[in-house]
């Protein structure tokens, strides 16, 4: 299949206003690869952080940012079973998704939901895995815990509460705005915190805490922590990661969990099919269905990353591809 596709194209590292659109030649797959038609990009904080270069992970110039998609299988290599062209399908990505078209191997695949829409689809893997894989193998979240989520408004956030709600846990979500408040509150949240007012930490003990935000809030919401706690470091939106003196530690008896949930599988094949099973069975369930808060035309790729950067956005952003 000869011809072109549109992407938007990072050509050097920076700010979002960077992304320019391209054409870009469509290549030949491999046998065990898939092409698939995009109409919908999630957009996520990574790529922010990939487009300036902060990101662990360091594609080299020029490239496409985008790590979750919906769309339709146009193609599939010879190699390839189980899925074929027409099926509707959900892909992560490790970069790409920004674009018309993608080309996927089939691990990376997972069946799209039919009530579901091209942007709610787009909208669900990152957050979903990121999600369970905090609260389920990294967190060890039970039944009858409380769970205090930072950044509860955001993508992860957002996640984080409909899942932890769904595990048995009392939910507790710091937000900063009403909007994302009742947006917690509608995703299973027993309570919402906002985190502007004086004191609410003293109010709280969680038995776990999931912490996309780090800065400052790190600091203001530690206290809310209770002894043997368990705080999961996901990420550091709100600034530099936080640097806890160890004697804090100590005197909780907590713990300081890492969660990294894309090198899940990559690291460990066996902790990957689980995490490949519960969003499948999530998927087939209808459950997990992410809030789009906002939507974008593939062009709008920047403002879109502008919207995350300038914590303007409730849930998910995506793009419109097609
Ligand atoms: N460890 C992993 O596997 C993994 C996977 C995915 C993402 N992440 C990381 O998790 C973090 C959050 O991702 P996300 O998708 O949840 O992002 P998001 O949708 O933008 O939500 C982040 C939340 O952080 C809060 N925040 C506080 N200060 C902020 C600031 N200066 N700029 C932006 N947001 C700020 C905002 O909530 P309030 O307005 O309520 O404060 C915002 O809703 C990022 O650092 C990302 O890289 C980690």
């Amino acid at each position: 299949m000869s011809g072109s596709y549109r992407a938007m194209l990072c050509p050097r590292l920076g700010p979002p206003e960077m992304l320019e659109p391209a054409g870009l030649p469509r290549r030949p797959l491999q046998a065990d690869e898939l092409r698939i038609a995009v109409h919908a990009a999630g957009v996520n904080f990574p790529d922010l952080l990939q487009v300036a270069g902060r990101y662990q992970h360091k594609p080299a110039l020029p490239f496409v940012p985008g790590m979750e998609a919906a769309g339709t299988i146009t193609e599939c290599g010879p190699a390839v079973t189980g899925w074929q062209p027409g099926d509707a399908v959900i892909a992560r990505l490790r970069g790409g998704g920004y674009a018309t078209e993608a080309i996927v191997t089939a691990d990376a695949l997972l069946p799209k939901p039919a009530g579901w829409s091209w942007q709610e689809a787009a909208a669900f893997p990152v957050a979903a895995a990121t999600a369970w894989v905090a609260l389920v193998p990294r967190g060890r979240l039970q039944a009858g815990e409380t769970l205090l989520v930072l950044g509860a408004g955001g993508g992860t956030g957002l996640a984080a509460v409909a899942l932890g709600a769904r595990l048995g846990a009392r939910v507790l979500a710091v937000a900063s705005s009403p909007e994302k408040r009742a947006a917690a509150q509608a995703a299973g949240a027993a309570e919402t915190i906002d985190p502007a007012l004086p004191g609410w930490q003293t109010a709280v003990q969680a038995h776990a805490v999931f912490d996309p935000v780090g800065g400052t809030l790190f600091d203001a919401a530690w206290k809310a922590l209770a002894p043997g706690g368990r705080w999961l470091v996901v990420g550091f939106a709100g600034g530099e990661p936080p640097r806890p003196p160890a004697n804090r530690l100590l005197l909780k008896e907590a713990e300081l969990i890492g969660v990294r949930a894309g090198e899940q599988g990559r690291r460990n094949p066996a902790a990957g099919r689980r995490l490949d099973a519960a969003l499948t069975d999530w998927l087939v369930g209808g459950e997990g269905r992410p809030l789009v808060g906002g939507e974008y035309r593939l062009e709008e790729a920047a403002a879109a990353l502008q919207a995350l950067a300038g914590r303007r956005a409730t849930g998910k952003l995506v793009l419109r591809c097609r």
